[in-house]
């Protein structure tokens, strides 16, 4: 069966691209390039032996996705594509409304057009309200998103519930990621940020390899162990994993669900540090300094949903996760820019 990508070119999409051909799927991707670039798509054909069928365009090309449609049997839909940098959004909503809502309703669009009843959904733990106790569900209150990037994802939940009754035969699948890191073992693919990261672990690993002076760890007063922020790390190649467990999940339901993706493990920013410290072997200069503003103490999810529907749970620890971090950063410093 084949599956299109979309924003398969990117951190998520390619080493799910990867995971999906070692499974015995087809891969055809679309992405427009705005936060990522076609060498990761060709490191995946190196890795795997096997071809990706790419379309290099926009997924609120109507036109282009109907033409797609017709030149490949698609069996399901992984969607992606979107803008993720959730400060931007605050400075860029129009931006962030426009690509992450319009590109879900094109393709939704065409995909009933063509008959197409399957599709993931790349969601995040962003849509949780942030007065939920600890783990978070799948039935924990959502809302009260604090910028627009996660409201996009909020919305993009709310559109696609709207579609599961509206068309009763789709299978959808909603997949909350908690904070994915890593890279594939091979340290060919991997998290390549443009200008400064805004997330933790890209951070860590530019400072390690010396492209910035020192880490600021974002308030050391919350309420937690150490009073630095908590949250559930999960290794991009589980996610990955994941998403191939979605694939059959759909094939085999109809309606509407949602999954949380994480590993149930929250760790703080220290024990991120020294994790990461311990298991490379390099020194992480940090600071700490006054919390960030929005972000919350704690957040960890709840995987219990995913392991018992959808037969999928996190294998990878804390350790595999720094040594995969920093073997991608130190074996390509400048990201796919070498
Ligand atoms: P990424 O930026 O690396 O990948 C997104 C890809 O989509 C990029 O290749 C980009 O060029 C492409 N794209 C963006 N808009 C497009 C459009 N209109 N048409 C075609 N291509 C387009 O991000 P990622 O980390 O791989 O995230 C993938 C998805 O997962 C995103 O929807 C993101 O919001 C979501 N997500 C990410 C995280 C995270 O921490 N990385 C957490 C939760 C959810
Ligand atoms: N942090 C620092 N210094 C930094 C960067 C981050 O101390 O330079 C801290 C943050 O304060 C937080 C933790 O590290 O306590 C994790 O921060 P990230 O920015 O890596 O991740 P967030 O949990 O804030 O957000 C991420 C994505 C969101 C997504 C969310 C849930 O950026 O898009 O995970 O999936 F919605």
């Amino acid at each position: 069966m084949n599956v299109l990508v979309t924003g398969g070119a990117g951190y998520i999409g390619s080493h799910t691209c990867l995971e999906l051909l070692q499974n015995g799927y087809g891969v055809i991707v679309v992405d427009n390039l705005c936060n990522s670039c076609a060498k990761s798509l060709d490191r995946v054909r190196e890795l795997t032996g096997k071809e990706i069928t790419f379309y290099e365009g926009d997924v609120r090309d109507e036109a282009l996705l109907r033409k797609i449609f017709a030149e490949n049997e698609i069996g399901c839909v992984i969607h992606f594509a979107g803008l993720k940098a959730v400060g931007e959004s605050v400075a860029k909503p129009w931006e962030y409304y426009d690509n992450n809502l319009n590109s879900t309703l094109v393709l939704t669009k065409v995909m009933k057009q063509v008959g197409m009843k399957n599709i993931i959904f790349s969601s995040s733990a962003t849509v949780y309200a942030t007065d939920n106790e600890m783990p978070l569900q799948e039935t924990s209150r959502t809302g009260n998103c604090t910028n627009p990037y996660g409201w996009t994802k909020y919305m993009s939940e709310q559109i696609f519930q709207s579609f599961a009754t509206a068309e009763p035969d789709w299978s959808i699948v909603l997949l909350r990621y908690f904070n994915p890191i890593g890279a594939h073992e091979s340290g060919r693919i991997g998290e390549d940020p443009r200008g400064v990261p805004n997330n933790l672990m890209p951070y860590i690993t530019q400072v390690a390899i010396g492209r910035r002076e020192q880490l600021s760890v974002f308030g050391d007063d919350y309420d937690t162990p150490d009073g630095t922020g908590v949250r559930d790390y999960i290794h991009v190649v589980d996610l990955a994993r994941g998403h191939v467990a979605a694939v059959k999940y759909v094939a085999t339901h109809q309606g509407c669900e949602v999954f949380n993706l994480g590993t149930g493990t929250g760790y703080s920013v220290l024990d991120m540090v020294h994790a990461f410290i311990d298991v490379n072997r390099v020194p992480v200069p940090y600071v700490m300094t006054d919390r960030r503003p929005g972000d919350v103490g704690i957040c960890y999810a709840d995987p219990s949903k995913s392991e018992k529907l959808l037969g999928w749970k996190a294998i990878h620890d804390l350790k595999d996760m720094c040594r995969d971090s920093w073997n991608w950063q130190s074996k390509n410093p400048m990201g796919y820019g070498e």
